[in-house]
């Protein structure tokens, strides 16, 4: 607010003009007047000028003012670097006295309207670094002749130069450098006789640099580098004999030196760098006797070196690289006793490596790309120790070099780089690389070398690039590569390695690039190799390495290329599953044969995680079953001893007995019949007689005997007797399964009670049980794949009924499915672990699930509750059995195969139609088949919620019959 009045005040000042100041304020003079116009104008942030008060009488105590102590008037603004953004107002104008304006390193921005005339006392004005944009008016340098420096750098002003600039006469020192100017040069800038410093550089100028620079006697600095001249550099130059330093880099010069330039003795530094001239370097070149830097590097420039160089004693820096310079480094080179940096990289230059140059103390040595050949031995043996430890680049790659690595490499205690791929050198690789504590790169790929990679190369703990590769070398790759935590780039590649490749590369946190393709490694890869988090590339292709690739975000994502030629490699990269490794999830789609996995349906949760224990619990299952095996013996010997002890009591009791019914009398049993109609035309007989015997299951054995109606029933005498419960819980308990009927059931018709017998008294199934329709019919006679399906559809149906019920099987196994004679399945023995007087799990396990192969790993879990979920697990095993034709486990020579383990092994392999029984193959439908035995393996998920429901396994199974209908629907449920 008070900003705001103060502002539209100044305006009324402003626009009066000075008749009224003061009058209205006789304390403010006209500096007070211009700087607090100034200000507002512009945005000052950080309250760089909260000094500056328009109350006070005096300016020359603000922040960054300075004032004349006679006259009391500004003479300097200098506001570098406080942060102050918007335009140059005229205010300015007002400081009469003004001889230094300083605004370097804001954010002003505008064009430049305003005119140096009014500020005639103006010596220095530096608006570098800034936005200012636009062309500089010709108005600008009117009346200019009291200027001696201008900076308008790094800003975005365009548009010429004004020629008016050459009425600064005295201007001594213009810096425009990093704009926008374009256009040539004005004529007139060579009649500015006081310039000492000219750097127009990094600008868009064109055209010839004008003649008559010979002018410029003062010109100590020229730089203008970054534009776009042409033509030759003027042969006036020599006449501006105090240059120092000369810099024409980056333009399209052209021409040989001018041989003015010889003069220039006090030139210190000379770039030439990035035009086209061409010719030889001349050999005047020596009379530069202060050169300290001389790039004449990407040009056209040929022939030999002259030997004059060699007069060049201060020289530091020397680069010639990018010619097409020949012959040999002359031998006097050795004289320039201040090189550092000798860059010659890109030439054709040949001979040796001179044995001087060790000794001259480089720092850096670039010779890549050259024909250099011979060995480094003489080079390396004539340098000198103390020489031997200021080299910190060595680049001589891409040459002719032969021989061997001198060992002596170990003495070069400062090198950073060690560049000597792209040689013929051979022999091993030095075991001394390792005391090279400061090396971040050693290239020594593409060359003859042999051996192994030695274990010191650990020592050399700096290291960020290793690269080895395309050379002869042998052995494993060193765990001590671990120690090189800098590690960051690693090739190997096109070597002969042998071996793992070790677990210490893990170690490596920066690694981004490794490439150990093309070698002989063998194993596994290391797990810990998926925790590398800056991984780009890693390549392994084309080795003899073997198993499941790491984990984790870069290797799942992993090209193939990087992978490929490993045939014992697997992971989905590959197109190779690996046994153990998680299995992919399992589709659900009846309408594909596609066995290709893809996602899995959500309903069938997290199949993925759990499935990995598979082989634990494949282990744990193994145990309970061999235990089963041992207490089934043990209980088949007391229950042969114990049903000849009843069948004995039965006859005793009275014979026909059995058969009067209903009887309550405890003594000779209780018979009933849920029709309300028991009649037996037979006696106890057909349980003793064997021609009658059924089968034998875990609870006892089933006899078939007749009706008076004439009604075959089954009748399964329970041998479990002692482990009955009372007989009110018994009831209780075979009323609720009497009390289940359904199509794929084997009804229970009745039951007969005493104390030391129990039986139960089913519907008769004419048809055999399936067991021995699929694992002992030989010849044509076996199931079709429609009766197969019709079978596990009905299976499903009856399980999902009996769940329903709330009744459990506990006890699926194809010797429990009957088929009837229309070949419709009739599920028994259901719900019999309920008249056992406790839920007991080895009971369970051992009694019931004994059936090999069906049994839900629950039961091998004390902590896991048992839940109808146990069934539908044993028909998922039943499915694949039904549809593969073989046993849940298989006993070969040596050998135990699972089944669903071997059919989800096939899927993730894409070969699962090869699983079918064999005795169907051409005959079944492969966009059904693939999906039932899918939604089998759901439904043997480790984990007994990740497995469907039965009434969802319906519903899916009907949708798999007719994918036609089904395809919308599915789609809408998964
Ligand atoms: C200049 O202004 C920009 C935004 O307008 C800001 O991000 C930057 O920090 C400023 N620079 C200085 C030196 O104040
Ligand atoms: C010109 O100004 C730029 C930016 O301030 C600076 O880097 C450069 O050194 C100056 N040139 C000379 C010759 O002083
Ligand atoms: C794996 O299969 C995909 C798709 O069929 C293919 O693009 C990829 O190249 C294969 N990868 C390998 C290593 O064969």
């Amino acid at each position: 607010m008070r900003r705001v009045l103060v502002f539209g005040g100044l305006l009324v000042l402003v626009v009066l003009g000075p008749i009224f100041v003061n009058g209205l304020n006789p304390s403010m003079n006209d500096d007070v007047l211009g700087l607090i116009v100034f200000k507002a104008d512009v945005q000052d942030p950080h309250g760089k000028l909260a000094s500056w008060n328009e109350e006070a009488d005096t300016p020359c105590n603000w922040d960054g003012v300075k004032c004349n102590p006679r006259s009391n008037r500004v003479s300097e603004l200098v506001l570098d670097g406080f942060s102050l953004s918007g335009k140059l107002g005229r205010g300015l104008l007002q400081l009469k006295f003004l001889h230094r304006l300083s605004l370097a390193d804001n954010n002003l921005t505008g064009s430049l309207s305003l005119s140096l005339g009014q500020l005639t006392d103006l010596r220095t004005i530096d608006l570098s670094q800034n936005s200012f944009s636009g062309p500089i008016l010709s108005d600008f340098f009117q009346k200019c002749g009291s200027l001696r420096s201008m900076s308008l750098a790094n800003n975005k002003f365009s548009g010429e130069i004004p020629g008016s600039l050459s009425s600064c006469s005295m201007l001594a020192s213009l810096n425009i450098s990093s704009n926008q100017f374009s256009g040539q040069l004005p004529l007139g800038i060579w009649s500015l006789h006081g310039l000492r410093s000219l750097d127009l550089s990094d600008n868009l100028l064109e055209g010839e640099i004008p003649k008559g620079i010979e002018g410029l006697g003062n010109l100590r600095a020229i730089n203008l580098s970054k534009n776009k001249f042409v033509g030759e550099i003027p042969d006036g130059i020599g006449g501006c004999m105090l240059l120092k330093s000369i810099d024409l880099s980056e333009n399209s010069l052209s021409g040989g030196l001018p041989g003015s330039m010889q003069k220039l003795s006090s030139c210190t530094d000379l770039s030439l760098r990035s035009n086209a001239f061409t010719g030889n370097i001349p050999d005047w070149i020596g009379e530069l006797r202060s050169l300290e830097v001389l790039d004449l590097s990407e040009n056209n420039f040929s022939g030999e070196l002259p030997t004059s160089i060699g007069k060049l004693l201060s020289l530091k820096i020397l680069n010639i690289s990018t010619n097409t310079f020949s012959g040999i480094l002359p031998e006097p080179m050795s004289g320039c006793e201040n090189l550092l940096v000798l860059d010659i990289s890109r030439n054709s230059l040949s001979g040796k490596i001179p044995s001087w140059i060790f000794r001259l103390g480089l720092q850096q040595l670039i010779f890549s790309e050259n024909r250099l050949n011979g060995s480094m031995d003489n080079a390396f043996a004539a340098s000198l120790g103390n020489s031997r430890q200021k080299l910190v680049i060595l680049d001589i790659s891409h040459n002719a070099l032969s021989g061997e690595i001198p060992s002596a490499i170990g003495d070069f205690s400062s090198l950073q780089i060690l560049n000597l791929s792209r040689n013929s050198i051979g022999g091993g690789i030095p075991l001394n690389f390792g005391q090279l504590k400061s090396l971040d790169i050693l290239d020594l790929s593409q060359n003859q070398l042999n051996g192994i990679i030695p274990l010191e190369i650990g020592g050399a703990t700096s290291l960020e690039e290793l690269i080895l590769e395309k050379n002869f070398l042998a052995g494993n790759i060193p765990i001590s590569i671990g120690n090189c935590s800098m590690l960051t780039s690693l090739s190997l590649s096109q070597n002969d390695l042998i071996g793992p490749v070790p677990a210490a590369i893990a170690k490596l946190a920066y690694l981004q690039y490794v490439d150990l393709s093309f070698n002989k490694l063998t194993g596994t890869l290391p797990k810990q190799l998926g925790n590398l988090g800056h991984l780009l590339s890693f390549n392994i292709s084309h080795n003899q390495l073997q198993g499941e690739l790491p984990a984790g975000a870069f290797f799942n994502t992993i090209s193939p290329s990087s992978v490929s030629g490993n045939p014992a490699l697997c992971g989905s990269p590959v197109n190779r599953t690996c046994p153990t490794v998680l299995p992919k999830p399992i589709v659900l789609n009846p309408n594909s044969s596609d066995s290709t996995p893809g996602s899995i349906p959500t309903n069938f949760g997290h199949e993925k995680k759990i499935l990995s224990i598979s082989a634990l619990i494949a282990i744990g299952a193994a145990v309970v079953i061999v235990i089963g095996v041992i207490a089934i013996t043990v209980l088949n010997f007391r229950v042969r001893s114990s049903a000849s002890r009843s069948a004995a009591a039965l006859t005793f009791s009275g014979g026909d007995d059995f058969s009067q019914s209903p009887s309550t009398d405890a003594n000779s049993g209780k018979l009933v019949m849920f029709s309300g109609d028991p009649d037996f035309s037979t006696g106890t007989h057909a349980l003793l007689n064997k021609d009658c015997e059924l089968g034998r299951g875990g609870f006892g054995a089933v006899y078939r005997t007749v009706l008076k109606d004439g009604r075959s029933v089954a009748i399964k005498k329970l041998t479990v007797s002692s482990l009955v419960k009372s007989q009110d819980d018994f009831e209780r308990e075979v009323k609720k399964l009497g009390k289940a009927r359904h199509s794929n059931l084997v009804a229970l018709e009745g039951y007969y009670w005493t104390s030391s017998l129990q039986l139960l008294i089913y519907e008769f199934v004419s048809g055999g049980n399936l067991y021995k329709h699929l694992h002992e019919e030989s010849g044509e006679n076996y199931l079709s794949w429609n009766e197969r399906f019709g079978i596990i559809l009905g299976t499903a149906k009856s399980l999902a009924y009996l769940h329903q019920m709330n009744i459990i099987h506990y006890n699926l196994k194809s010797s429990n499915i009957l088929i009837d004679g229309s070949g419709e399945p009739k599920i028994a023995d259901y719900g019999l672990a309920r008249l056992l007087p406790m839920l007991d799990r080895y009971v369970l396990s051992s009694k019931i699930q004994s059936a090999l192969g069906y049994m839900a790993p629950e039961f091998a879990c004390k902590t896991v509750k048992i839940t109808e979920k146990c069934d539908v697990y044993g028909f998922g095993i039943l499915v694949l059995e039904i549809v593969t034709g073989k046993r849940p486990v298989e006993y070969m020579e040596d050998d135990v195969v699972v089944l669903c383990d071997m059919v989800r092994g096939a899927l993730e392999e894409g070969r699962v139609e090869e699983c079918v029984d064999g005795r169907l193959q051409g005959k079944f439908p492969a966009e059904e088949a693939i999906p039932v035995m899918k939604l089998g393996l759901i439904c043997t998920s480790q984990v007994p919620s990740n497995r469907p429901d039965m009434a969802e396994v319906v519903n899916i199974l009907e949708l798999i019959r007719c994918p036609s209908q089904g395809q919308d629907e599915l789609g809408g449920v998964y």
